[in-house]
């Protein structure tokens, strides 16, 4: 006991998180955090079990925003199992006491995603005020790629209601000065853009690249491509292929030294894969004396999960920006855990910064 009061039942104060695109991502983190809250030992398939002392039970959803009619009302344990998601089943979610409240579309829905989405006809709300009334402190923005207006339209709710705000999409957000700007005047962190997986093509590519060029490898030309069967693949074929091709391919540049011919894209959807993503790869360069090398790889991941692990480190890192007052682009984490951040760091001190980041006791930036 100190000061009347037994230090055994004290937790830490849960992260109030607030969800934009009940898609297949949010059932992956979602169902995440009841795997791991169940099964509080379980490590495996955590890069960091324990971040700064957080868990990921000390994390929790108090809002959650969509537009498709299936989502829309119900309480987000049964939306995240609503289609179109088909991300597959991680953990049995008994009921939140959250429900699923109706945004704004916007530019949320493309010409293909509007054949397999029906918009709800339920009043929007006022996302401002309702994340307030939720006392939402982080939101997480889990909008399709294409989304570029909603995901700015979301990011200046989130000032309007003092939240610090992530942006897991290609959209350039985080990597904006005039953002960075805003969110600074309002005293809140920013992080982004375009989450990274936690072994996802781009990881593999740009790991793949550094080992060989440690090695001596001289690599002339590598391409990365993959195929996906979620909305969010049919998404990227219809509106982002060309952003996302660019932030892939200056994402893996950084990786090597020197020049070398690099294109990383995604190239289809195919529907039948579900929410798996095949990705392929191919890298060709010399070695000892010139002689040719080269490699052919194949990569089969299921998309959704594969953003859980890397997601709750992020939500708890914005926690730590938080806790230490700290404003605008929050660049270790931008660097550690998005594709297209503010400033484009090597792998070595990515990691190393992060790492700094949340082991070191730092007053506001
Ligand atoms: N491994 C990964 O899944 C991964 C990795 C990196 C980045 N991302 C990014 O995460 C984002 C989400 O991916 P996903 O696979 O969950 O996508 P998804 O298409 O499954 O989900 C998007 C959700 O947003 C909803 N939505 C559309 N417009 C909206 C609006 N105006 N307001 C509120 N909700 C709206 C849709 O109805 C849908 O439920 C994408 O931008 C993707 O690029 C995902």
């Amino acid at each position: 006991m100190k000061h009347g009061i037994d230090t055994k039942v004290l937790s830490l104060p849960k992260t109030k998180i607030a969800i934009i695109g009940v898609g297949n991502c949010a059932s992956a983190l979602i169902q995440g955090l009841h795997y791991y809250e169940k099964t509080q030992k379980e490590t495996v398939g955590l890069r960091y079990p324990k971040l700064s002392g957080m868990h990921p039970r000390d994390i929790e959803v108090v809002a959650a925003y969509d537009i498709d009619d299936r989502k829309v009302g119900k309480d987000l344990s049964q939306a995240i199992l609503a289609p179109p998601n088909n991300a597959p089943k991680l953990a049995r979610v008994s009921h939140l006491n959250v429900t699923v409240q109706k945004g704004p579309v916007l530019d949320g829905l493309g010409e293909q995603t509007r054949t397999i989405i029906k918009t709800s006809r339920q009043p929007e709300v006022d996302i401002s005020e309702t994340l307030k009334e939720a006392e939402a402190e982080i939101v997480l923005n889990l909008l399709p790629s294409g989304a570029s207006k909603a995901s700015g339209y979301y990011a200046k709710q989130a000032i309007a209601a003092g939240c610090a705000y992530i942006n897991t999409t290609p959209n350039f957000i985080a990597s904006k000065t005039s953002w960075q700007n805003r969110f600074k005047e309002a005293e809140l962190p920013l992080v982004g853009d375009d989450l990274i997986d936690q072994v996802g093509a781009t990881t593999l590519h740009k790991t793949l690249l550094k080992l060989l060029s440690m090695n001596g490898v001289h690599i002339t030309q590598t391409y990365q491509l993959d195929v996906g069967g979620g909305t969010e693949s049919l998404d990227t074929l219809e509106r982002t292929r060309d952003i996302k091709r660019k932030v892939k391919t200056e994402s893996v540049e950084a990786s090597l030294p020197y020049k070398a011919e690099i294109v990383a894209g995604s190239t289809d959807y195919v529907d039948f894969l579900q929410n798996r993503r095949d990705s392929y790869f191919w890298i060709r360069g010399v070695h000892f004396c010139n002689v040719p090398m080269q490699i052919d790889l194949k990569l089969s991941t299921v998309d959704a999960p594969n953003a859980g692990s890397v997601l709750l480190d992020v939500i708890r890192a914005v926690r730590i920006a938080l806790n230490r007052k700290m404003k605008g682009a929050i660049i270790p984490i931008c660097a550690y855990a998005f594709k297209h951040p503010p400033k484009m760091l090597s792998l070595e001190m990515s990691e190393k910064m992060f790492t700094d980041f949340v082991t070191r006791n730092q007053g506001p930036q």
